[in-house]
């Protein structure tokens, strides 16, 4: 897909435009890259896989904003770090979900939000497998595949269907357990999707009620947390702070509190 050369500028709708045409052309790479998934790595521990599909993903969409935008900066996951000086940065998962796609399990996904002076203005979470395309700008709105979304009306904690994720790290998986282990009898049922810009973006379609997670990555977030907010979900971490690495629970309205009174009761923050 052509791309909009839109240098110099960091008009938010132009700026979506360029990270959903990369996004949609990384997503069409994963699947392709589906036939020929033997090359594998592991990154921080035997369970944290990388394949040759996450690192051509990421030049795919880092070559791209190079070319349309060689003055800002980007954060990829796979070891792209460029500084940038026009306040711009771009962050991005080139595959979010790659046990997902190394087992052919269909939930995987291209992020990338993009910021500006250290506000998220624009997410895109391309989902290759199912090919859906959601968006947001920050004030306007989510949307799937271009028509509005909302986050449920779930009241309360006992009826939600709850998504969560777990580090790759076997110390911190336990404790994880532990936590979710608590959660389990107090809400419908929990999901483990295995991707977290997916979860996000399940949540701001009403498809869970919330999603919650500890040490997430700002390449597995950004873009998802904006299309959560835009739907009306509310996003966070346990203090009343921004969702971030040390804690991201996304939920609808009126499930948001019990919940987090809930995690932070069994100490899912030290998780
Ligand atoms: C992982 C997935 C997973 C989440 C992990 C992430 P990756 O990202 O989003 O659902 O539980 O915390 O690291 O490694 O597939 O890009
Ligand atoms: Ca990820
Ligand atoms: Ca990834």
């Amino acid at each position: 897909m052509a791309q909009p050369r839109v240098q110099g500028v960091a008009d938010p709708v132009e700026l979506l435009a360029l990270a959903t045409s990369l996004a949609t052309d990384a997503a069409q790479l994963l699947r392709d890259g589906l036939d020929h998934v033997h090359d594998v790595d592991t990154k921080s521990s035997l369970t944290d896989m990388v394949t040759a599909s996450d690192r051509a993903s990421e030049r795919l969409v880092v070559d791209g904003i190079r070319r349309a935008r060689p003055d800002d900066a980007i954060l990829g996951e796979e070891g792209t770090a460029d500084a940038g000086t026009s306040g711009v940065r771009w962050v991005i998962d080139p595959l979010d979900g790659t046990t997902n796609f190394l087992y052919g399990l269909p939930a995987f996904a291209v992020s990338i939000a993009v910021e500006v002076d250290g506000v998220t203005e624009v997410g895109v979470v391309v989902d290759a497998a199912r090919g859906e395309t959601f968006t947001a700008r920050r004030g306007g709105g989510a949307h799937l595949d271009g028509r509005p979304i909302r986050c449920t009306d779930a009241g309360q904690l006992a009826t939600a269907l709850v998504g969560t994720g777990f580090s790759y790290d076997a110390a911190r998986r336990a404790r994880q357990g532990a936590v979710v282990a608590q959660v389990l009898p107090l809400v419908r049922d929990i999901r483990r999707v295995g991707a977290a810009a997916i979860d996000l973006c399940w949540v701001a379609a009403g498809r869970l009620d919330a999603f919650y997670e500890k040490g997430l990555a700002p390449w597995d977030l950004g873009a998802g947390a904006l299309l959560a907010s835009e739907a009306g979900a509310v996003v966070g971490d346990l203090d009343g702070g921004p969702p971030s690495g040390a804690f991201t629970l996304a939920a609808a309205p009126a499930v948001f509190e019990p919940l987090r009174a809930l995690l932070a009761a069994h100490g899912a923050g030290d998780a």
